[in-house]
């Protein structure tokens, strides 16, 4: 029998999920089916974001959150929530506030968000890219004005608003041995000794087949594996929370992108599966339609994901399906 991307991570007990753009569930019926059927981990690309949940200070608005939570209810799926605090997002009327009131105003949003839904999250992006290229601090009023000390402070108000979660750090650009990820692996070292309650790591994994064309080269294994591995040494759980190689600026025919494409979801799945704290592997999108690559870049042609424009599965799919021990024949 034919197995399911699904069933093939339930076997290995791991999580293969996708991040869901929640207008699109129930009015796109194959874009829904598709999710229920092929992952067990749902991540809302962006219903949980400051954006979405709070409009303007007073107002909460967890219409789509409370969505797609019940939908992975339903459908027996674990969500990954996204994201308590992220510098570079916050909105317009929070980036006016005085320290003080920044305080203030992070504290009720993790109590408020956190709190609603208790048990029903199998992980927190506390912090979201905390980070830039060179090892420093992201610049973002939030860092201004009140400093690195809110990633520790977020940390502690998430674990008490939910003892069950577990609290992630999730960070671009880090997948590999560079200097965004050695300062993260010093602060996060530097963390756990305080006992800040930080439980995992989340390596985005938004890459470019490109390079040197792209912002974003393709990371060398060894070296993903190398760094996932001094992670993992700290006792931290290990998640891929965004994978979507660009391949539009690769070179070579579309097939051969596909199947270059494909071969990197196979290594890397084939990689992560030795580490024994790795738990879940997420692509950021369920098909390259919705793409933000497609959607947001200006890579109208770029395929980044496992399943087509039609919902279709590519070759990447076969690959880590594989990589998963499917017993099936592939060519790439
Ligand atoms: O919904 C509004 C729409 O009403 C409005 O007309 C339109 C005009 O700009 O904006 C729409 O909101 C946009 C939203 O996506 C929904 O499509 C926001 O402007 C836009 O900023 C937002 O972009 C998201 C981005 O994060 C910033 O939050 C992308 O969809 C999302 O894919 C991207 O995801 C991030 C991860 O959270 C963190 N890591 C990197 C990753 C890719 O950038």
């Amino acid at each position: 029998m034919i197995k399911t991307l699904r069933e093939e991570a339930d076997k290995n007990n791991i999580f293969i999920g996708a991040a869901v753009n929640t207008n699109l569930l129930d009015k796109d019926r194959d874009y829904t089916n598709l999710l229920k059927t092929e992952f067990n981990m749902v991540v809302p690309e962006n219903a949980m974001k400051w954006h979405t949940l709070r409009p303007e200070k007073d107002v909460f608005d967890f219409v789509q959150a409370d969505k797609l939570v019940s939908f992975a209810e339903e459908n027996k799926m674990a969500v990954r929530g996204h994201t308590l605090v992220w510098g570079a997002t916050m909105p317009d009327w929070f980036n006016k506030l005085s320290p003080g009131e920044m305080n203030k105003s992070l504290e009720e949003h993790i109590n408020k968000v956190v709190g609603r839904y208790k048990g029903k999250i199998y992980a927190w992006d506390v912090v979201n890219e905390a980070f830039d290229d060179s090892g420093e601090y992201a610049d973002s009023h939030l860092i201004k004005s009140v400093g690195p000390k809110y990633t520790e402070k977020s940390f502690r108000l998430a674990k008490k608003a939910d003892p069950t979660a577990r609290l992630f750090w999730n960070e671009w650009g880090a997948d590999r041995i560079n200097k965004r990820s050695d300062k993260f692996y010093k602060i996060v070292k530097t963390a756990l000794l305080k006992n800040v309650p930080i439980e995992g790591v989340g390596f985005q994994m938004h890459t470019g087949l490109g390079w040197p064309k792209t912002t974003t080269p393709l990371p060398d294994i060894d070296s993903v594996r190398e760094n996932f591995e001094r992670f993992a040494k700290l006792g931290l759980e290990i998640h891929i929370t965004e994978m979507d190689p660009q391949i539009e600026e690769a070179e070579g025919s579309f097939e051969e992108k596909l199947k270059k494409e494909a071969r990197f979801y196979g290594d890397i799945m084939s990689m992560v599966l030795q580490i024994p704290q790795f738990k879940a592997l997420l692509q950021w999108g369920v098909n390259d339609k919705y793409s933000w690559v497609s959607t947001w870049l200006t890579h109208k042609d770029d395929a980044p994901l496992m399943f087509d424009k039609d919902n279709k599965p590519k070759l990447a799919y076969y690959a880590v399906k594989k990589a998963l021990g499917n017993n099936i024949k592939l060519h790439i």
